[in-house]
């Protein structure tokens, strides 16, 4: 494979030898469709495919970028409103101010595009995470979450998904240790995420049976009344796949504990509010912060069954070839 990496562009930490192999490993499946990867001393990928087109991958990080705004428009087109982030909030987010209390900083989400013909044919939301403690500390790990990734109708296919999700993890690796990737994910992309190396969360129980985690993400951080601290009319937890792909091991399971420092890190990020946005009103932040945390003791709760204390993370191949009784977890879209 042709790609050069320029100096300007080294990691400024060393990637672990199971990140660079996992970023090898998106790259030989699609080795079928990419002739070569050019990265550039800005940071764009220019993709040439075995027909010869060419396409470019980067990170927008310009909230005035008005390919910001053709990238909202395909989200738009494929996810239901409800779901989706106005054009403003995302500005904000991309500048990394926390929805609702703009003076208050929060960890900035990144937003890639795919480039074809000058049009945006792809893209992808995403953060760089802390894994955090029961009492909220940090647990020195970090992870990448993917949010949504969505390419065009005619350019799906074509290997352009999988380069998109190479590419968001590379970048985000360049300045940070990454541990692992993961993705709160609805049910029918399963084939994609496996393409990606993503696989589901199981536990084995006392009688053998592989149960999945029954994930849920929980109400969003912009969706709690100011007032009460109770989730705005309409939101309540959603049932979903958690994937992830670990990249600081060789094997794909891990303790429940740290599965729970990795949910802590998700739902600091997609739920729990600051004071700021409940307007100084201390009773509503507690009563949020005590509804995320009913959350999290029911999934503690469940994690407490694992008989040998971890979590396996299974394709669905594996779960058919581990001759056990498996509990699939039901998400919306199942
Ligand atoms: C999921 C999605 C991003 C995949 O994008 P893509 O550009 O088609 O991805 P790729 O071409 O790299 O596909 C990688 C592999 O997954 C397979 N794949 C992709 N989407 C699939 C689907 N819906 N069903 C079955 N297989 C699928 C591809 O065939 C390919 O496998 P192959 O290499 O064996 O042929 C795209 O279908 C999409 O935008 N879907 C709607 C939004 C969505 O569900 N996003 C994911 C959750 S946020």
């Amino acid at each position: 494979m042709n790609e050069r990496e320029s100096g300007s562009f080294q990691p400024e930490v060393e990637r672990p030898t199971r990140l660079r192999e996992y970023l090898a490993e998106l790259e030989k499946r699609n080795d079928k469709r990419v002739a070569s990867r050019e990265e550039q001393p800005d940071g764009r990928l220019i993709i040439e495919t075995r027909e010869g087109e060419k396409y470019t991958i980067e990170r927008l990080t310009d909230p005035e970028d008005p390919r910001l705004r053709e990238a909202h428009a395909l989200m738009s087109s494929e996810f239901s409103e409800d779901v989706m982030d106005d054009l403003e909030t995302l500005q904000s987010a991309l500048a990394g101010k926390v929805i609702g209390s703009e003076e208050d900083l929060d960890t900035p989400l990144q937003i890639h595009i795919i480039e074809r013909e000058g049009r945006v044919v792809g893209t992808s939301q995403s953060a760089t995470l802390k894994c955090l403690d029961s009492d909220g500390s940090e647990t020195g790990k970090k992870m990448v979450m993917v949010t949504s990734l969505v390419t065009e109708k005619s350019t799906r296919q074509t290997g352009a998904g999988t380069e998109l999700w190479r590419k968001l993890v590379l970048d985000a690796s360049r300045s940070e240790e990454i541990s692992a990737v993961v993705d709160e994910a609805a049910g029918k992309a399963e084939t994609f995420y496996e393409t990606v190396g993503m696989r589901r969360l199981f536990i084995e129980l006392e009688d053998g049976t592989m149960a999945e985690i029954p994930y849920y993400q929980s109400v969003l951080a912009d969706s709690w009344n100011k007032k009460t601290g109770e989730p705005l009319a309409g939101n309540k937890p959603e049932p979903l796949h958690f994937s992830a792909a670990l990249l600081d091991r060789e094997t794909q399971e891990m303790t429940t504990q740290e599965l729970m420092s990795q949910i802590r890190g998700v739902m600091n990020y997609d739920s729990y509010q600051v004071l700021g946005y409940f307007k100084g009103n201390r009773k509503a932040f507690d009563r949020h912060e005590e509804i995320l945390g009913q959350d999290l003791a029911r999934l503690e709760q469940f994690l407490a069954q694992a008989k040998d204390g971890k979590v396996h993370l299974l394709t669905k191949k594996e779960r058919k070839e581990s001759g056990k009784t498996v509990v699939d977890h039901k998400s919306l879209d199942d």
